[in-house]
């Protein structure tokens, strides 16, 4: 089969791309390469992944000949208030609009990359998918709007638009911004490590070998306009993360507590019980095993630095 990975040099995107060609299958990888993150980074992704340098809020996807279309492209991060909100706006509600445009032209399936984010603090634990969308930060208002581009596009274009909502992704190459990737930099350069509030907000956190399996299934396996829940099975506190990762690298992270970032949620817990029932998808990496991987890939990245 021949694929669109959007979002290529990307934490995510650059694994899916690569389990794609693992398996076969043809993969046309393109990105931005936006600056939010150190770019090295993400040549470093995208290495082996010949990734074409395309903005797709500027230019529209050529789908001749594609059997389908990965849209992982977007400004991720809830810190998406004040200035910072026009980007969330061009790269995560402009781009799927285009994305979409073509993929209906096209009449190519889209899997893309929507975020727990949508539930805000979520009316029930473990979350379902109908549970009410509040979210409450930029960052989630641009992914609802996603999710309802996709249904829009689905009743007037006949779009076949499967959207996925990851729940915190961790595993090597996991941007520098999110917690887990602080927290091994922090403890591989005996740094001290800034806990946003008390440090008992707490996540469903999914390897990121779990979500390009539960992604790839639903590019073959979903309903058309499925919504799935792509969550983690142990839900752990960052302070019990902390702790875990404290274990695995034998060291001992100095924390000092700052204030509580605005829009960031006090737990998510995804039910995952509508994929497992239709895909036959759960999570399979324990925390303590994704953890081990992840201490060993950012902890030899430091080292080398
Ligand atoms: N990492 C998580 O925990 C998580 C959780 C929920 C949802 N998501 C979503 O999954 C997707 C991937 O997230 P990630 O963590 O890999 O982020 P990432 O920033 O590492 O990857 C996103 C990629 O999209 C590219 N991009 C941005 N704007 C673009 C544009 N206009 N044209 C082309 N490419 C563009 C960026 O250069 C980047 O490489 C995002 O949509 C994100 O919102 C991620």
């Amino acid at each position: 089969m021949r694929y669109v990975v959007t979002g290529a040099a990307g934490f995510i995107g650059s694994h899916l791309a690569e389990a794609l060609r693992a398996r076969g299958d043809d993969v046309v990888s393109v990105d931005a390469f936006t600056d939010y993150y150190d770019l090295a980074e993400k040549e470093e992704n995208a290495r082996g992944l010949d990734v074409a340098r395309i903005d797709l809020a500027d230019e529209s996807l050529e789908l001749d000949g594609v059997d389908g279309v990965f849209h992982l492209a977007g400004q991720p991060g809830v810190r998406s208030f004040g200035d910072a909100f026009p980007l969330y706006l061009r790269r995560n509600v402009l781009v799927t609009q285009r994305v979409f445009q073509s993929a209906a032209e096209a009449g190519v399936r889209v899997v893309y990359a929507s975020s727990s984010s949508v539930y805000g603090e979520a009316e029930r634990y473990p979350t379902p998918e109908n549970a009410r969308p509040e979210p409450i930060s930029p960052y989630g208002i641009t992914k609802v709007a996603c999710e309802e581009l996709a249904r829009a596009y689905a009743v007037s274009f006949g779009l076949d638009a499967v959207g996925l909502r990851y729940f915190t992704v961790y595993g090597p190459r996991q941007r520098p911004d999110m917690f887990f990737r602080r927290v091994c930099d922090a403890l591989a350069s005996e740094a001290t490590f800034e806990v946003y509030g008390t440090g008992e907000q707490s996540r469903s956190f999914t390897e990121v070998a779990d979500v390009v399996e539960a992604t790839i299934a639903a590019m073959g396996g979903a309903p058309a306009g499925a919504l799935y829940n792509v969550g983690g099975g142990e839900e752990a506190s960052m302070l019990e993360a902390i702790a875990l990762l404290e274990r695995i690298s034998g060291r001992g992270l100095e924390v000092r507590h700052v204030d509580r970032a605005r829009g960031d949620v006090r737990r998510t817990k995804a039910d995952v019980s509508r994929i497992r029932d239709a895909l036959g998808w759960e999570p399979r990496v324990p925390l303590a095993d994704g953890l081990a991987r992840m201490w060993a890939w950012a902890s030899a990245r430091v080292a080398a630095r």
